[in-house]
């Protein structure tokens, strides 16, 4: 068994916890990044594509920023589609930003070069089996190449995701969970084909939600509403097509191209916040702390959100010797997180089709997109929401 020693010792090497390991990085802090994938694993993971702006200007403000910003698509609007017709959401003219599609894997592949081009450590294929002491001592054990190690650090930072070990340690008592289970899940598509629209296309129809997104000028991320507990066997691309092509439909006769689907994977649907996000020594980020669902697009831009509050926290501890701003991490991560949570609800309830809706809720679905989709104080709102609220506090990027 070895015996390590750190600042921060980060469980988890998602979105999270690599940017925290490089955020920290740049400021002279150490870490100890632990992996329990392959670096091939997390590395080509389809998951969120969605950048806010303050997101790529973190990545870009601490230079991980140069291949996003080259093969990162800008987008400064997207379609809200219903009743057989598009309507444009124009962020930049609403509130003067835009967004950019870069995917989640391409962030982690970004982060973890830089790491490995700095020598720090990262530790994949290495789960952390237990966490203990993070009242006083904190010490993170974990198995690596068939071994049992141990971390002992300053403080632990759970990045692990919602699977994790992390939060599941702190005892039942000292946590409160709030959340909401959707009675729907989606069905994403990875397509070798064009894009069938410059921006993205979120669309409202009785047959259930749909989305057509994208990676590339080459590669489309296509996705269905679907039942929460839905068999992959029995959505035959034939079917996946004809779904998407009745629902993206429009009176003016939009063809949607299909190509090769290289990838197919169902998405659960949930809402869950725990709170508080610090115990003692341990502070939970991202999806170890937080789910949203996937129509907002913010999970991977709230998990870099509780990162710059993270790291603020900890430069003030390590340069200054004040806990004060650490004392407030979660109440300075909740705020947001809890504004993301109603903003990813809102759209949710807004684009998806509940079970047993009436003629009634149909009308109801169409009327409130009508409205956000006429009003300019109606579109801001969403607009403002999309692209990523300000952040609460300046500094760090
Ligand atoms: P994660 O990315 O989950 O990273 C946690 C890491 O910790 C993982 O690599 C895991 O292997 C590791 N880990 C866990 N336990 C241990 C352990 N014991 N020891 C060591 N390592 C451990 N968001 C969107 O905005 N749009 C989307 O389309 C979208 N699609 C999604 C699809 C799926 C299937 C999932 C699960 C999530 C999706 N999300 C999406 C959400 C978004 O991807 C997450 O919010 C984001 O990944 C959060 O980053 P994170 O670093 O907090 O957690
Ligand atoms: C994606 O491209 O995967 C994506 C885009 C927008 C969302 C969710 C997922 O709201």
């Amino acid at each position: 068994m070895t015996k390590f020693r750190t600042q921060i010792g980060i469980i988890g090497a998602g979105p999270a916890g690599l940017t925290l390991a490089h955020l920290l990085h740049l400021e002279g802090i150490e870490s100890f990044v632990l992996e329990r994938h392959t670096r091939e694993y997390v590395e080509t993971r389809v998951r969120a594509g969605v950048l806010e702006q303050g997101t790529v200007d973190i990545l870009s403000g601490s230079g991980v920023g140069e291949r996003l910003k080259r093969e990162g698509l800008e987008h400064q609007g997207v379609e809200l589609r219903f009743d057989g017709r598009g309507h444009r959401i124009d962020f930049q003219q609403l509130v003067g930003k835009s967004i950019t599609v870069y995917a989640q894997q391409e962030v982690v592949k970004d982060l973890i070069a830089a790491r490995l081009g700095y020598n720090a450590p990262i530790y994949f294929e290495a789960e952390a089996t237990r966490i203990e002491g993070f009242e006083s001592s904190p010490k993170i054990h974990f198995r690596w190449s068939d071994e049992e190690h141990e971390i002992a650090c300053d403080y632990i930072a759970g990045c692990d995701g919602f699977h994790g070990i992390s939060r599941l340690a702190v005892p039942d008592a000292q946590l409160q969970i709030h959340e909401r289970h959707y009675p729907f899940a989606w069905l994403g598509i990875l397509v070798q084909v064009a894009p069938a629209s410059h921006e993205l296309i979120y669309t409202y129809h009785k047959r259930g939600f749909s989305l057509l997104s994208m990676r590339s000028p080459e590669l489309s991320r296509l996705y269905l509403q679907c039942a929460p507990e839905e068999d992959l066997e029995k959505w035959s691309d034939d079917r996946i097509w004809e779904e998407l092509r009745a629902r993206v439909a429009t009176r003016d006769g939009f063809v949607l191209k299909d190509g090769p689907i290289l990838q197919k994977g169902i998405t659960p649907m949930r809402s869950f916040v725990a709170s508080p996000m610090r115990f003692g020594k341990l502070f939970l980020l991202g999806d170890a702390a937080h789910i949203v669902p996937p129509t907002g697009a913010k999970g991977l831009n709230l998990a870099v959100a509780d990162v710059r509050v993270l790291t603020r926290g900890l430069v003030e501890f390590y340069k200054r010797g004040s806990e004060e701003s650490l004392k407030q991490y979660t109440e300075r991560c909740l705020g947001r997180v809890w504004k993301c949570q109603r903003f990813s609800w809102w759209m949710t309830s807004m684009l998806h089709r509940f079970p047993q809706e009436d003629s009634f809720s149909y009308h109801i679905h169409i009327a409130e997109l009508d409205y956000v989709t006429s009003s300019r104080a109606a579109s801001t709102t969403l607009a403002e929401n999309y692209v990523g609220l300000p952040f609460d506090t300046p500094g760090l990027f």
